[in-house]
């Protein structure tokens, strides 16, 4: 593995990053890299993002490597000589070193095709930070006839050389709600001849912290954000309605729809004790990151087979559009350390270009294992 080239291709990508669905050069550059190395290209009609593939030269199924590709829209403050050349955009989330360890890995498995029981594809997805970019690459039909899929994020708390590896929940599901209480409006000295929606949705906001207290397991991990709360615009009035919002994660998928049907039956049921309505809206972004345990064992033995740390990874109540992949096929999504002094969104984030070849080499072990032990359970 030549890590002078991939330190390159790294600092080319973070150089020139690009927000969601909008990652054509990026998808220019990658494509041009893997042709280079005269790896397959893969056509899915994919507008931003590219697909290759590296067949063994053993017959066997096909498995996925997933890498994301986009940037965010933050003015980058990492003081680094590779800085993003695009105003306002930054790779403050590592896709840049996603996108380059999964090439890293494409042309590892390329050297070793005769290791290979199988094919593996290798997936540059786009649009992953507007959690859009798995959703659209299953639509193009990129899953079809893929038995398992695999991916990682960046992990700054962890040192270089330690992936994170844990069975089940490992990112949250992320959803959203919206909550108007509409009650009667008017003089704020008369109060008894309105219906007050700020008192009432003042209840509400209080009722929802019992969800996670009394109806959710004390194992549970979930998460009842309101987030904005927003009536009147004077002293001596009383609204007619108070808007809410807000986000609730989970590591459960029933703990997810409890709570969506609790919050729902609260805001409700409140708001007609007091004669007033509540109009509550959900709106579902992304589902757990769900790891298949049939795959752990072999997460764990990739990584110390070639010498790397695997530890017992913490969840995180981030969510992640590879869980997307996880409704159609199991998949497994490690934590890569990358030993960063910040954490994902940060506008000085940088990370430790050694970890392009643990990565790299991470995912070829991996991939080469996962086909050889086929079926895994
Ligand atoms: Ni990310």
């Amino acid at each position: 593995m030549d890590l002078q080239q991939l330190v390159a291709y790294r600092r080319e990508l973070h150089e020139h990053p690009e927000l969601s669905f909008h990652e054509y050069d990026t998808t220019k550059r990658l494509t041009a890299w893997l042709k280079e190395a005269g790896i397959r290209i893969v056509d899915f009609g994919l507008k931003t993002g590219v697909v290759a593939e590296v067949s063994g030269t053993k017959k066997g199924p096909l498995i996925a490597l997933r890498a994301d590709i986009d940037a965010l829209p933050i003015v980058e403050q990492s003081g680094v000589a590779f800085t993003s050349k695009n105003d306002g955009v930054m790779h403050a989330c590592g896709h840049d070193f996603h996108a380059t360890s999964m090439l890293g890995a494409a042309k590892l498995l390329q050297a070793r095709a005769d290791e290979l029981h199988g094919t593996v594809r290798i997936i540059f997805q786009p649009a992953e930070e507007v959690a859009q970019g798995a959703d659209y690459v299953v639509k193009q039909g990129v899953l079809d006839g893929v038995s398992a899929i695999f991916g990682m994020h960046n992990k700054p708390e962890l040192p270089v050389g330690t992936i994170g590896v844990k069975s089940g929940a490992l990112m949250a599901s992320v959803d959203r709600f919206e909550l108007d209480v509409v009650g009667i409006g008017g003089h704020a000295g008369i109060p008894n001849d309105t219906i007050d929606p700020i008192v009432i949705a003042s209840q509400i906001v209080a009722s929802f912290q019992s969800i996670v207290s009394r109806n959710l397991s004390p194992f549970s991990n979930t998460v009842v954000s309101v987030t904005k709360f927003q009536a009147g615009n004077t002293w001596n009035v009383i609204p007619e309605k108070a808007e809410l919002e807000g986000t609730v994660r989970s590591f459960q998928e029933a703990d997810r729809e409890l709570t969506g049907k609790r919050m729902r039956a609260l805001a409700e049921g409140i708001a007609a004790s007091y004669g007033a309505t509540a109009d509550f809206r959900w709106f579902p972004y992304l589902p757990v990151v769900d790891n298949a345990p049939a795959f752990e064992a072999v997460a764990r033995e990739a990584a110390e087979a070639i010498g790397y740390t695997a530890v017992e990874a913490i969840p995180n109540p981030a969510g992640e559009d590879f869980a997307f992949y996880q409704q159609t096929i199991p998949g497994f999504f490690v934590w890569m350390g990358v030993d960063g002094p910040h954490g994902w969104h940060h506008p000085a984030f940088t990370l430790s270009e050694d970890a392009l070849s643990v990565a790299a080499n991470y995912f070829a072990e991996l991939a080469v294992r996962v086909l050889a032990q086929w079926p895994a359970a």
